[in-house]
Parts: structure tokens; C-alpha cells; sequence
């Protein structure tokens, strides 16, 4: 986040810190309300204890990522109590849960504006808009943020940039917060994405991941899908490529898995989470498919595709669930075979329909946890070291540690470091991949002829 500026000369700005928490789309919204803030004499600063603001956006998916809130507002009472003027918000999906609760806990805490609320905040922070806003809001909250450029159309940003498309969940899984945190799905327009895209392209982003919660479920007037708003996005001169997530298996349209065997610009790389390989836990779980689906679809999307890395996400330990569903998880995650996966002990969370489910014992659920992560560790190192001696495209990002040395990313989200003193962030090079490490590749480039 590089883009908040003060607009006004004069007046020494205000300096605004941001600690974003949760999802990508926790990430984005924060430079919206960077960006939204930066319209109001705020810059952003990494250091919080010389903050005129600290702003923290929040995420309540699971208890430990909420509780994290209240750990970092205890630490900032002793701030608060030696400047009374330092602003405190909190933003996200715990603002929205929670409201002015939050405030009642830890009295530090100035303003709670939930994640459908943000285009508010700037009104809030002058003292024009009440201090605690968790409304959903008929009108469209990037209708009113400040455009991606926020004025200053000559601000360069890093090659790689999230583009919010789709917002809000209707699925319900059993045991997810997220239908009451982002509430019912919307999807933004295709005119204000390209147009949101082009900006992007123009300030030097090379490499676009689209976000939503159930990001292929976006739809658009005339009855576009996901595939189409790609293929349009592809169009963009400058654009080189797309990524989009998170998925939902019921979501994968034929137009969709088209796109990917069609569309070279779209990454070789998907994230569809399954979540549990045992059909009594789907059922349990509120995912309206059964395994045998999700392996079939799978089968179809490796048709249009066959190199693409598949991941997911794995939840151990779900009420009722058995030793047999569990063994029914592993046997799915050795089909499939995923190129990285992020597994999770079920947490229980208020006002979701599994809340009140008897738990699987907690000893039981690290033992199935830690198994999980075990077979995914071993397949995230096949595909790794499977990418030794191919040649890939790397989309350099930024200086890596050593002298000389550049970082970015493969076509399969990879990380890869290169010896490439002359590669600049935003270019894309071919380079023989040497070695894998545990989270990333090495590689040299390869000459051009
Ligand atoms: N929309 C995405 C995921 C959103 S949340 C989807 O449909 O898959 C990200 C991940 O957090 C989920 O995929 C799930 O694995 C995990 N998660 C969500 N709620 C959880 C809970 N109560 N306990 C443990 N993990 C949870
Ligand atoms: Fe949560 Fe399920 Fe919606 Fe994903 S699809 S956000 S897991 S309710
Ligand atoms: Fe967390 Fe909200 Fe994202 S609960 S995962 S920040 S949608």
C-alpha cells in the first residue's frame, strides 16, 4: 500500500497505520480505505506508535483470528492513555459481527465500520457520520470509494494487484461466517472491473487476481460469467495475467473450464476448496456436493488443463465427524493430488448452524490436522520439485534477499528466486527452474536467442 496521499498542501499530514488481517479481500479493501482516507490528508505509515490513526480491518473466521483483535487493542491502551488524541478504528469482519460491542469491550476503540460500510469511514473520522456504522447499505460501497486512481493517475504500482469482482455469500456452509460478515453476494458491474482493470494496466500492474468470496458465482448483465468478464479482461493491453479466487465447486461453469484450456492469459492455477473428502461431512457441512462431484469436476477442469495446480482448503475435526470420514479426506486428497493446500481445525463460531454441534474431541482433531498437513506437505513437495528443470515464466516482483538477486512469481504461483541484476519488477522472463525449497523455487534466467 503506496497510494495514500495528501491532497491538501498545506496541512501536515496525518499519518494513518493499517494492519490488515484475513483474507485477500481484507487486503484490498484496505488500500480502498487507504486510498478514501488519503482523499482526506491521511498517509500511510508502517509505524504505529507515531500513528494519528491506527486503523485495524479485521477477520472473524475462526476464534483465534478474532481474539488476535483484542490482543493488539490491549496493546495499544498504553498508546491511547499518553496520546488521547490517536484515533482507533476497527474495520472488517469483526467490526460487522460484533458492532458496538466492541466498543463497550475496549473503550480505546473510536470508530467500528463494518466491510459494506467503508465508503462512510472517511465521514466518520471527521465526526459527521455516527461511530458505529455494520449497516449493509442499499447502494454499492465502490460506487462511492474513490476510483483506484484516487486522482493521481501517475502513482506506479507493483505488477501484481487484487481486483474485488464479487462480494458476499449466499451458500451458508454450516459452519462460515462469512454469509453474516459480507453478507448477501453482489457482484460489481463488468463496465466498472474494466474499467478498474485499464486503470490498473495503465499504473503498470501486469498480473491481476480477481477476488470475491464465491468469486465464480459473479455474473453480469447480459448474462456474462466469470469466463466471459476474463476473456474481456485479457483484451486489456498490459494485462499479461489473470488469476481469480476463491471458487466454489457448484460455481465451475462450462465457460469457465473453457476459459482455461482457451485463454492463455488465464494462470494455469486454480484454488477450489472441498473442504472434506467424506460425503456424511458435505452434507453435514451444508456444500451441496458430494466427493464423486467434486473428483468429476476436477477431471473435466485437468481436461481443458492438464498442468494445472489445484489447491484447497480442508477443515479437520467438524462436528460428527468419524475416523472413516477423515480416512474419506485423505483418500480424496491423494486423488486429486494439490500443489498446496491450507488446512484448519473446525473453530466454532457464533450464530453459524454447527455452532451448537457436539465437537469432535480436540486431541482427535490435531491428530487428523496434523495428519492432513502431513500428506499435503509431501504432495506441495512433489509438484515443487516436479517444476525442477522446466522452463517457466517469471513475473519479476521485487529484489530478493541476496545481491543481484530478483523475486517473482510462475505461471503456477510460484515463488522463484534469480540471479537477475538487470530484471525489473513488472517484466516477465524465462527462466530454468534449478531447485525447489520448501515455499519457493530457484531458477537462472534463460538468454533470449
Ligand atoms: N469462500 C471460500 C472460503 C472462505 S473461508 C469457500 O467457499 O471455500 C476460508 C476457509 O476457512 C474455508 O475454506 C474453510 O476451510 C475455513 N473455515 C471457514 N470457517 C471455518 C471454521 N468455522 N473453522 C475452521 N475453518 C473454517
Ligand atoms: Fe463460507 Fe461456504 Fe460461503 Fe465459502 S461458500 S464463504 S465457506 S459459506
Ligand atoms: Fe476473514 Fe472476513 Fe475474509 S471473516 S476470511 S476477513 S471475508
Amino acid at each position: 500500500m503506496t497510494d495514500a496521499h495528501s491532497d491538501a498542501a498545506d496541512a501536515p499530514a496525518k499519518r494513518l497505520f493499517i494492519k490488515t488481517y484475513g483474507c485477500q479481500m481484507n487486503v484490498y479493501d484496505s488500500e480502498r480505505m487507504a486510498e478514501a482516507m488519503g482523499a482526506e490528508g491521511y498517509v500511510l505509515t508502517d509505524r504505529q506508535d507515531d500513528a494519528d490513526m491506527v486503523l485495524l480491518n479485521t477477520c472473524h473466521i475462526r476464534e483465534k483470528a478474532s481474539e488476535k483483535l483484542y490482543s493488539d487493542l490491549g496493546r495499544l491502551k498504553p498508546l491511547k492513555a499518553e496520546r488521547p488524541d490517536l484515533k482507533i478504528g476497527v474495520a472488517g469482519c469483526v467490526a460487522q459481527a460484533e458492532g458496538d460491542e466492541i466498543i463497550r469491550r475496549m473503550p480505546v476503540v473510536d470508530l467500528v465500520v463494518g466491510p459494506q460500510a467503508y465508503h462512510r469511514l472517511p465521514a466518520m473520522v471527521r465526526g459527521e457520520a455516527p461511530a458505529v456504522d455494520t449497516e449493509f447499505p442499499a447502494e454499492d460501497k465502490f460506487d462511492h470509494l474513490p476510483p483506484a486512481r484516487s486522482g493521481h493517475a501517475a502513482t506506479r504500482r507493483a505488477p501484481t494487484a487484487f481486483l474485488t469482482v464479487q462480494e458476499g455469500c449466499d451458500k451458508f456452509c454450516a459452519f462460515c461466517v462469512v454469509p453474516y460478515t459480507r453478507g448477501a453476494e453482489v457482484s460489481r458491474p463488468a463496465a466498472r472491473i474494466l474499467t478498474e482493470a485499464r486503470d490498473l494496466a495503465a499504473r503498470g500492474v501486469r498480473e491481476i487476481t480477481l477476488l470475491g468470496q464465491n468469486v465464480n458465482a459473479w455474473h453480469g448483465a447480459e448474462g456474462w460469467g466469470l469466463g466471459r468478464l476474463i476473456r474481456a479482461l485479457a483484451e486489456i493491453d498490459g494485462i499479461e495475467r489473470l488469476r481469480y479466487t476463491t471458487s466454489h465447486p457448484n460455481d465451475m461453469a462450462d465457460d469457465l473450464i473453457d476459459a482455461h484450456r482457451d485463454e492463455p492469459k488465464l494462470m494455469p492455477y486454480l484454488h477450489l476448496p472441498v473442504q472434506s473428502g467424506s460425503d456424511r461431512v458435505l452434507k453435514a457441512m451444508n456444500r451441496r456436493h458430494t466427493a464423486e462431484d467434486y473428483l468429476r469436476l476436477i477431471d473435466r477442469i485437468r481436461a481443458a488443463r492438464p498442468d494445472i495446480v489445484l489447491t484447497s482448503d480442508f477443515i479437520a475435526g467438524f462436528p460428527g465427524e468419524t475416523d472413516a470420514d477423515h480416512a474419506a479426506t485423505l483418500r480424496l486428497i491423494e486423488r486429486v493430488g494439490y500443489g498446496m493446500a491450507y488446512s484448519f481445525k473446525y473453530s466454532a463460531r457464533p450464530g453459524t448452524p454447527a455452532a451448537d454441534r457436539a465437537g469432535v474431541d480436540a486431541g482427535v482433531a490435531d491428530t487428523r490436522l496434523q495428519e492432513l498437513q502431513e500428506l499435503l506437505t509431501r504432495q506441495q513437495k512433489a509438484v515443487q520439485q516436479s517444476m525442477v528443470g522446466r522452463e517457466l515464466t517469471v513475473l519479476f516482483e521485487k529484489p530478493g534477499r541476496l545481491p543481484g538477486q530478483m523475486v517473482g512469481k510462475s505461471e503456477y504461483l510460484h515463488a522463484v528466486h534469480v540471479t537477475a541484476p538487470d530484471a525489473k519488477p513488472g517484466e516477465l522472463l524465462r527462466v530454468l527452474i534449478t531447485a525447489s525449497a520448501p515455499n519457493s523455487l530457484s531458477g537462472a534466467l534463460i538468454e533470449a536467442a
